[in-house]
């Protein structure tokens, strides 16, 4: 090999792709059955597989995980004011505007960036009617306390948990949570149908509701409602049934790059994500929050000039996009401003994590110094 061929660029995440022999397999199965959509016989048993998987009552397919946020909103009949984390991916908060919702944003916890439920009370006015929030990063949310705050007002309780899968929270799946969790199933994400998502609920009579919203608002020639379309393919299922089988294996090495990442930033001035001790954690992203927005502009800079592209996970704070309405929020605006995702997957170079750490330790020595001058 030559010695002076330039470095691959290193992005924030490389999607992980099953074996071809295990893929064409199940790809052989959609070719036999000639089914390529409308519940068919892969779509089926990546549902049910995953149903099982986490212990749920119901779980639907979706085309991807902001139609599954849309379709839960709707199917629970979630109107009005929605209080909802500003910390989140764009997606959280466009769904509830799509579906005709006001976002009522509140601002986060420090420590989780999930939305703080000591500020919720506050914020519940006659015409809300529940609570959006965000396991952002596959951080729980303060579930317990959530779960206090609705049942006193009568609230729905939606979790996007698009970061979450496979996470579990006091020995049970995070999805058990909330009247509705929502999943990604984006190519980014841990486990992934290339597009794709999902809609966990609790009860048979919203799960009936959404199976119809997801499919036109028929079956056969009885219409009942307005409906969209939101179903996956079977070949995007097949996908799914071919990654499944591998993603602890995934999550095993994030885990051990976790580490890698935490001994070498250990003596650097960055916070970290917390562990939670009653959390099992799938190592989703690797956030890093330097102490201001100035210095992680200028490692992400450097970075880049190394080849090196990290991304600005989660920008803006959601109550700053130009459409919405919202007084400032100071901790989620900070975290905005300061966070930075670092590449983070199983085959990561082994060099990345030192060279982000030597880069980091240069920026933060050089702005220390010019603070100080
Ligand atoms: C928190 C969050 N919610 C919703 C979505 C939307 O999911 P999708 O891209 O599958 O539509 C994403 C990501 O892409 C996300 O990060």
């Amino acid at each position: 090999m030559s010695q002076d061929k330039p470095m691959d660029p290193i992005f924030v995440t490389r999607t992980f792709l099953p074996p071809r022999a295990e893929y064409d397999a199940w790809l052989d199965k959609v070719y036999a059955s000639h089914v390529l959509t409308n519940n068919g016989p892969v779509h089926r048993e990546l549902e049910e597989t995953l149903r099982q998987r986490f212990d749920v009552p119901h779980l639907r397919l979706m085309t991807n995980g902001t139609l599954a946020l849309q379709l839960a909103i709707r199917a629970l009949g979630v109107k009005g004011e929605v209080i909802t984390t500003p910390f989140s991916y764009v997606a959280t908060t466009s769904a509830l505007l799509w579906e005709g919702c006001e976002p009522v944003f509140v601002d986060i916890d420090p420590t989780t960036c999930c939305i703080d439920p000591t500020l919720i009370e506050a914020a519940i006015t006659r015409d809300t009617t529940a609570i959006l929030a965000t396991h952002v990063y596959g951080i729980p949310c303060d579930v317990e306390a959530i779960d206090v705050i609705a049942k006193k007002h009568g609230l729905k309780v939606i979790y996007d948990a698009a970061h979450a899968f496979d996470v579990e929270y006091k020995g049970k799946s995070i999805l058990c949570y909330g009247d509705a969790s929502t999943l990604s199933f984006h190519a980014t994400k841990l486990f992934h149908t290339v597009e794709g998502g999902a809609v966990i609920l609790h009860d048979a009579e919203t799960d009936h509701r959404l199976r119809l919203l997801r499919s036109f608002g028929h079956i056969g020639d009885a219409h009942y409602t307005l409906g969209v379309n939101a179903k996956m393919s079977e070949v995007h299922a097949a996908m799914g049934m071919a990654v499944l089988p591998h993603v602890q294996e995934c999550i095993r090495q994030r885990k051990e790059l976790d580490g890698i990442y935490r001994s070498q930033l250990a003596d650097l001035p960055v916070r970290l994500l917390p562990t939670c001790s009653e959390t099992l954690h799938n190592y989703a992203y690797f956030p890093i929050f330097f102490g201001d927005g100035a210095v992680r502009g200028a490692v992400q800079e450097k970075l880049e000039e190394a080849g090196i592209f990290s991304r600005r996970y989660f920008y803006p704070s959601l109550n700053e996009l130009p459409y919405v309405a919202s007084a400032p929020l100071v901790v989620s605006e900070r975290a905005a401003d300061t966070a930075m995702s670092l590449p983070f997957y199983p085959d990561l170079p082994a060099h990345v994590p030192g060279t982000i750490a030597r880069i980091i330790r240069e920026v933060t020595a050089e702005h220390t110094s010019i603070a100080r001058s």
